[in-house]
């Protein structure tokens, strides 16, 4: 891979050796990938936040860097809420450890927002296309297909190289070449909130890692999109999608070649719900990816002044930037019982582990919960999880 005079130097270790570290990240990929050179990143996301997720090991890798980041990078979800974490049942010990995780990006200049929507709460961190390092994989998802911006879906490590070199490799989905539809989706049925996170859980499957062109009957709002993407990257792993007519167009755009074409219709999106029912949760969990305040406010609409059931827990999991801007939304969902936790989620947190069957509207956390959290999960709409939650009955 060629490098400039001043990246040689970084490389051979005259910027300090953490940097020369990095730099070898970033070349090693970029020579596995076949990248001809690096490329300036706007902005980085770092996954490999969660101490449930890195460990010691992970904790003591990043204690030891040099530096401060080169470009504005953010964090990913954290294992608990950084200021809530007792109500969600850690324990000290890997509170103490996850605090030192924080601590540890921070003194490198990281933003301390840990969320999976950094996009919902900074519009200077992507746009249309800017080249990024972002890790989370809906987050990359959500960047590529939706913002137009470019990212691999990159690891924890590479992102921090990433972020402290201000750079990556220009390779995958930097380059027009891989950012052409593979499948063609075409959606014969309306849909409706979860029913977007439905189909992507099951085109997910069926498309892997391609790049799936969508026709849609309906006409997907931003978190409509979101929640496809997100599912998408889980069930397979989509990191670039298009909507007609809804997201950024593929480049050279008359010129669409997909190599297969699939129609799915009602009846498989019904069939989601159907394999993954309600019966046996004790848990409900929205926010997945992290809530907007307008699903803020569609929960807090749907509680409606209502209580959750005693064995039941209603978590709602958001970024602290979200949160903070709708303290009174906040405080009506919490009247109820339910929590709206900030900086972490119901995958990566340890929390949730002690539930045997939470119930979602994410089509990402149905994919991801049973593996990553060991928790079985249940799949219905928003309002049937609002439902499901709660003891009495609408005034
Ligand atoms: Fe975000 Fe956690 Fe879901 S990181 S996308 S809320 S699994």
């Amino acid at each position: 891979m060629y490098l400039s005079r001043d990246e040689e130097a970084v490389y051979q270790g005259e910027r300090g050796e953490t940097l020369a570290r990095m730099m070898q990240i970033l070349v090693a990929l970029g020579d596995i990938y076949g990248a001809e050179r690096l490329v300036t990143v706007k902005s980085v996301q770092i996954a490999g936040v969660s101490y449930k997720n890195i460990g010691p090991a992970g904790l003591e890798w990043i204690s030891r860097l040099q530096g401060r980041v080169a470009v504005p990078s953010i964090l990913n979800p954290a294992g608990m809420d950084l200021v809530r974490w007792r109500e969600m049942g850690i324990d000290e010990a890997f509170a103490e450890r996850q605090r030192a995780v924080v601590q540890a990006y921070e003194r490198l200049g990281v933003c301390i927002d840990c969320t999976c929507t950094p996009y919902q709460i900074y519009d200077s961190l992507a746009g249309r296309g800017d080249h990024l390092a972002w890790s989370e994989s809906s987050a990359v998802s959500y960047a590529n297909s939706v913002i137009g911006a470019r990212s691999n879906r990159e690891g924890g490590p590479s992102a921090l190289a990433a972020a402290l070199v201000g750079k990556t490799a220009l390779y995958g989905y930097h380059l027009d070449e891989n950012r052409m539809p593979t499948h063609l989706i075409d959606v014969q049925a309306d849909l409706m909130g979860s029913d977007f996170g439905a189909l992507g859980f099951l085109a997910g499957g069926m498309v892997k890692d391609g790049v799936p062109f969508f026709r849609l009957r309906s006409a997907p709002g931003r978190d409509d999109l979101k929640a496809l993407g997100a599912a998408m990257a889980a069930s397979g792993s989509v990191a670039l999608y298009y909507v007609q007519d809804a997201t950024a167009a593929p480049p050279g755009s008359n010129n669409l070649h997909p190599q297969e074409k699939i129609t799915l219709g009602r009846a498989e999106i019904d069939q989601v719900y159907e394999q993954h029912p309600a019966e046996g949760c004790d848990a409900v969990a929205i926010g997945c990816p992290h809530c907007s305040g307008e699903e803020l406010e569609r929960v807090a609409r749907l509680i409606g002044g209502r209580k959750v059931k005693a064995k039941m827990k209603l978590w709602i999991c958001t970024a602290r930037k979200v949160a903070d801007a709708h303290p009174a939304l906040v405080a009506a969902i919490e009247e109820s019982g339910a929590r709206v936790f900030c900086d972490t989620c119901m995958v990566v947190s340890p929390a949730t582990e002690r539930f045997s069957k939470m119930l979602t509207c994410s089509g990402k956390a149905l994919a991801y919960l049973p593996g990553l959290a060991g928790v079985k999960a249940g799949y219905c709409s928003l309002e049937d999880c609002i439902e499901a939650a709660l003891v009495e009955e609408r005034q």
